[in-house]
């Protein structure tokens, strides 16, 4: 698999863009614990304000905290990284080695928090896993697609001349669901769609940085 593709029809997408879309199976205890201990830290933990209006974002050494959740849930960003290693090399996961370093927090948004517009410099790999949507059926109603996160097309000027079937310069958004895990490139730029609910959203975002990256051919 390589960041290309080619169309029946002689026709090929060029520059696609990968983004890692995984719902975990069987996460529901493992979700109810990481809310718990993410309250615990909140009442320690003051926070810093980085893209968040109206919630809390934590200290960013959530991957260092010493409980087992944590631990799994390290190693769903670890699958992540390595999905989006292999699409982005065309290769399998036992041609490349690299060292890995990831930095993650977590987020609350309560009603009306949202994430400003951004993208997470110096990385390579960044996202977002899904702990709880705190989505209400009032709230849905009135606008579906609260707290979702969306997604700036990165492509300069592509919504200059419209085309049929306007393609270009869309946003993309993609709904919060308690077990998902997104990962982009860290260059995608992004928001987070106001929260609007009587509960909590709920997330762990990380960065990733990947450095000596070397290859071997797996024999
Ligand atoms: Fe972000």
């Amino acid at each position: 698999m390589k960041l290309k593709i080619e169309l029946e029809n002689g026709v090929r997408l060029a520059w696609p863009t990968p983004i890692f879309d995984r719902k975990f199976d069987n996460t529901e205890e493992l979700n109810r614990r990481l809310v718990e201990i993410i309250h615990e830290k909140e009442k320690i933990d003051t926070g810093n304000a980085k893209s968040v209006t109206g919630g809390w974002h934590s200290s960013d050494d959530v991957h260092n905290w010493d409980y087992p959740e944590i631990r799994t849930l390290v190693g769903f960003i670890t699958e992540a990284v390595t999905e989006m290693t292999k699409v982005s090399t065309g290769m399998e996961a036992d041609q490349f080695g690299a060292d890995t370093t990831f930095i993650a927090w977590a987020n609350i948004l309560r009603d009306g928090g949202y994430h400003r517009s951004h993208t997470h410099p110096g990385c390579a790999w960044s996202g977002v896993y899904y702990i709880q949507t705190g989505s209400d059926e009032a709230a849905q109603a009135e606008n579906d697609a609260a707290g979702h996160i969306e997604f700036y097309d990165p492509r300069h000027g592509v919504e200059m001349v419209p085309v049929p079937g306007n393609p270009f310069g869309q946003r993309l958004s993609f709904p919060p669901e308690a077990g998902r895990l997104y990962c982009f490139p860290a260059w995608l730029r992004h928001m987070v769609n106001p929260y609007q609910g009587s509960s909590e959203r709920i997330t762990i975002a990380f960065n990733v940085r990947i450095e000596n990256f070397e290859t071997f051919d797996g024999s």
